[in-house]
């Protein structure tokens, strides 16, 4: 395990960066490209370890996978192509991996285990298993099918008209996975729209998919053809630079080609409603995803309320919004997040006790967490617990609290971003 020390920096940052291609993005590359026909590319690829994780999954499928740095090969023989492993299929820690795997192997007419890290192992799993069981397929595993490990037989399913109780893309994914190759029509119905990744790119595949409103449905016995996909920079990385460029005094920074799809963009909506000073230019589309480049000064902040259809647009952020909120003048409050308790961590637990440490005046609430600002952060000794996005989220709080910050298993950050603190430095030369 390791330990990271960020000390306050004495200069603003400045420059630009190109953030890592988007993690959500990256698995449904690959795993797409594994079900369909013929030589799937992909540019632009993460190579943190969640993304290697589906790889190293659908290699033991059967599917033959290059990958070299950024750039993947995948060569699809369609759905028939994946074959009963011989080995478990690992996940790491990625949810994504675990839960659409799941969906694809739903379908699949062998036997599988599935089990993961001791952060996996806490991850509801019943959200997936229980639908999937629902259509047709043999799930069993602890608790039930709740927890992993987790087996399953797969076979022949029928389509399900599905009410998801959650805003969750990687739900709303296996159940629409699963439905492509089941009798009749499969749809999801959720609460609030959740990243749409999976719809986008299965039309790029070739897959007839309709959307209306909060629904989406697809027609089972369909199958993808091999593409061509430029992953876009990950908006949820890129948010930890757009928190540090408008709390570092004197910093101006840019990230450039950044996903800004709106089912991820409501950390932009956040900094703007807060005060900050963000330009977005250079707008395009790539392979059905839009991009932009984003620029971002030091800004004066102020609190605000963040709840409801917001909550799924920013769900992955919000470590690095509590950052961001004790810089700004007065309160931020955070509600209709009780999804956070699921994640890599409990994310209310690990960022109140953690920015509690620093001297932030925060207290946790069922579903959220309120802020008040702005403080004056002190460095101390944290913990990322194994995730990701706290770790990174404290390196950034480090970059402005008065003396040293330690991050005690700080080699979490590496299944998101392995090059963190290489931008931190190339933004401070
Ligand atoms: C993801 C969906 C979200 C997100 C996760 C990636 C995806 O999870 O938090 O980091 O790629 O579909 P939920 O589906 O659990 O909300």
């Amino acid at each position: 395990m390791k330990q990271a020390v960020v000390q306050p920096l004495e200069v603003g940052l400045k420059g630009k960066i190109r953030v890592p291609g988007d993690k959500s993005i990256s698995h449904r590359a690959v795993m797409f490209g594994a079900i369909a026909d013929g030589t799937t590319t992909v540019e632009g690829f993460l190579p943190g370890e969640d993304c290697l994780s589906t790889i190293s999954c659908f290699r033991k499928l059967g599917v033959v996978i290059e990958q070299d740095g950024e750039r993947v090969t995948i060569e699809g023989k369609g759905w028939d192509g994946l074959v009963e492993p011989s080995d478990i299929l690992d996940v790491g820690n990625s949810g994504t991996t675990t839960r659409l795997m799941l969906g694809i192997l739903a379908t699949r007419p062998f036997h599988s285990v599935v089990i993961g890290d001791d952060s996996i192992a806490k991850r509801p799993m019943g959200r997936v298993t229980d639908p999937l069981r629902e259509m047709g397929s043999i799930i069993d595993g602890r608790d039930h099918g709740n927890f992993t490990p987790l087996s399953i037989r797969g076979g022949s399913t029928k389509g399900i008209s599905f009410q998801s109780k959650v805003a969750s893309a990687q739900v709303k994914s296996a159940i629409l996975l699963a439905g492509l190759q089941s009798e009749g029509v499969t749809s999801v119905t959720e609460p609030a729209l959740s990243r749409d990744h999976t719809e986008r790119m299965l039309e790029a595949y070739g897959v007839e998919v309709k959307r209306d409103g909060l629904s989406v449905s697809v027609e089972g016995g369909q199958s993808l053809k091999a593409q061509h996909i430029i992953v876009p920079g990950d908006i949820s990385s890129a948010a930890f630079f757009l928190v540090a460029g408008a709390i570092v005094p004197n910093s101006k920074l840019t990230l450039q080609g950044v996903g800004i799809n709106p089912t991820r963009s409501g950390i932009i909506d956040v900094l703007e409603k807060m005060g900050a000073s963000i330009e977005i230019e250079n707008k395009k589309m790539v392979g059905g995803e839009p991009i932009a480049d984003l620029t971002i000064s030091t800004s004066n902040l102020k609190g605000i309320e963040i709840g409801g259809d917001l909550i799924p647009r920013l769900i992955d952020e919000i470590p690095v919004i509590a950052v961001l909120a004790t810089q700004a003048e007065g309160k931020t409050v955070i509600f209709d997040a009780e999804e956070l308790k699921v994640k890599e961590t409990n994310r209310i637990d690990t960022v109140v006790t953690q920015l509690e440490k620093l001297g932030a005046t925060i207290t946790a609430t069922d579903d959220g967490m309120i802020i008040e600002g702005k403080t004056t952060l002190n460095g101390a000794s944290v913990s990322s617990f194994g995730d990701h996005r706290i770790g990174m989220a404290m390196a950034i709080a480090g970059l402005i609290a008065k003396g040293k910050m330690e991050i005690e298993r700080s080699e979490a950050i590496a299944v998101s971003y392995p090059d963190f603190f290489e931008h931190i430095e190339a933004l401070t030369k």
